[in-house]
């Protein structure tokens, strides 16, 4: 008979409020007592297997639909059924939006921002090289991601700051503060809405090589995307898309400025560039966990979850996990990893951008450490409240130069 979780004897697992280490040394103290942990609303599990195991299993459910089930949420013209996010749903309607969506979100589809890519983050860079010093959040990373977004949706360049106050807007559900901040949620998203139903219509009539008209395009066995699909689409991109990338770039650069002999690496051999964008981001990821919740009573190593159990999986847990990577605490961009990197996370939710982020990060890495050598912390990093779930530094001050 499975032991019910709520009665076994657990390591607890609070990371809220700790430092980046001490986060990592929680997690290392419970996952050698135990593959499963107790936090403040239910579960963690650390380990790579069950963390994978855990998001490939259907029967646990993304907790954001939790925050689109909430009274204030589910009462607004943003909730409610028609609204549903592709993070959120699951089943065969999921299923169904992603072999549609697919052939939009391949590496080939990415490599055709990668002139974009440069342009953008060249001339980020570039307005800041002479100084020999500058806050990279706010100097490139922060502005980096959304004209990239503009360009794959196919919206001109000027309209990013549009997107940008959308985004901001939009990522106020993650604040806690529903009833003041849903107005401006709802605002933002139906302005957003009625943008990209105008693109669409410009594109059925005009197609061009962009996200948007290939989307019009793709047809399944007679299946089709409908305009609120791709609406939605376009939110989910601009929404899962920004500040995970912008985080991510803060984070790895951060991690450089302890590591400078790798940055000097990546500057002589750009081609490690795959390599460092998966190594940083296994070693200090954005996205340090997800969760899920039972939607049915859920027997899982023996172990009875009933249903509405919390379950967070701890990507950075995974990602440290020694039965899964040799030394998982030493960061080395030349390292030959048998094992994927878990911070796009598994399963049916796994990353529909990856292949655009790895570009963007991969374009940005190596141009950075080409052009800023010498690379050395200019005063404190100051790092986002660890509750985030999208998280990096708010505040990077750099200086470089000749080494
Ligand atoms: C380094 C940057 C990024 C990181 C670390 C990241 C991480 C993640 C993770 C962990 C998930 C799964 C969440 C879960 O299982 O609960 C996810 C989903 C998703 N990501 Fe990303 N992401 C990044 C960039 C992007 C970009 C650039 C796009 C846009 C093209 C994007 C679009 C999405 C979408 C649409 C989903 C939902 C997929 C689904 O639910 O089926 N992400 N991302």
């Amino acid at each position: 008979m499975a032991h019910l979780v709520s009665e076994l004897s657990l390591p607890d697992l609070d990371v809220v409020g700790l430092e980046r280490q001490e986060a990592i040394a929680a997690i290392e103290a419970a996952r050698s007592v135990h593959w499963l942990a107790r936090n403040e609303l239910g579960y963690t599990v650390t380990r790579l297997q069950d963390v994978t195991a855990i998001l490939r299993d259907q029967r646990f459910h993304s907790a954001l639909s939790m925050i689109e089930q909430s009274p204030e949420f589910g009462a607004s013209s943003y909730g409610g059924e028609r609204r549903q996010s592709i993070l959120t749903m699951e089943g065969e309607g999921h299923a169904r939006l992603r072999r549609l969506v697919a052939p939009a979100f391949t590496p080939a589809s990415a490599n055709r921002l990668r002139p974009t890519m440069r342009k953008v983050v060249g001339e980020l860079v570039g307005r800041v090289v002479d100084q020999g010093e500058c806050e990279l959040v706010a100097d490139v990373c922060e502005p980096y991601p959304i004209p990239i977004i503009c360009e794959l949706l196919g919206a001109p360049p000027e309209d990013w700051k549009l997107f940008s106050a959308w985004a901001t807007d939009i990522f106020r559900i993650f604040n806690n503060n529903l009833a003041e901040d849903l107005p401006l949620i709802e605002r933002a998203g139906e302005e957003l809405t009625a943008y990209v139903s105008d693109l669409i219509a410009e594109r059925r009539a005009d197609p061009r090589d962009d996200l948007l008209s290939d989307l019009i395009a793709i047809e399944q066995d007679g299946d089709r995307l409908s305009t609120d699909e791709m609406a939605m689409l376009a939110q989910a991109v601009l929404m899962a898309g920004t500040d995970t990338t912008r985080n991510q770039l803060a984070c790895s650069v951060a991690l450089f400025t302890e590591h400078p002999d790798q940055w000097a690496l990546l500057a002589e051999q750009p081609e490690l560039a795959t390599r460092a964008v998966e190594e940083s981001m296994r070693y200090l990821g954005a996205v340090r966990g997800t969760a899920r919740f039972a939607s049915e009573d859920v027997v899982y190593r023996d172990v009875l979850f009933p249903q509405g159990t919390l379950v967070v999986t701890s990507l950075a847990g995974a990602n440290r996990d020694p039965e899964a990577f040799d030394d998982p605490n030493v960061f080395d961009i030349t390292a030959e990893r048998g094992t994927a990197q878990m911070t796009f996370g598994s399963g049916i939710h796994f990353c529909m951008g990856a292949a655009l982020a790895r570009a963007e990060l991969q374009e940005a890495l190596p141009l950075l450490a080409r052009r800023m050598p010498g690379l050395a912390r200019n005063g404190d990093i100051e790092w986002k409240p660890s509750s985030f779930g999208i998280w990096g530094p708010s505040r990077l001050p750099l200086r470089f130069g000749p080494a």
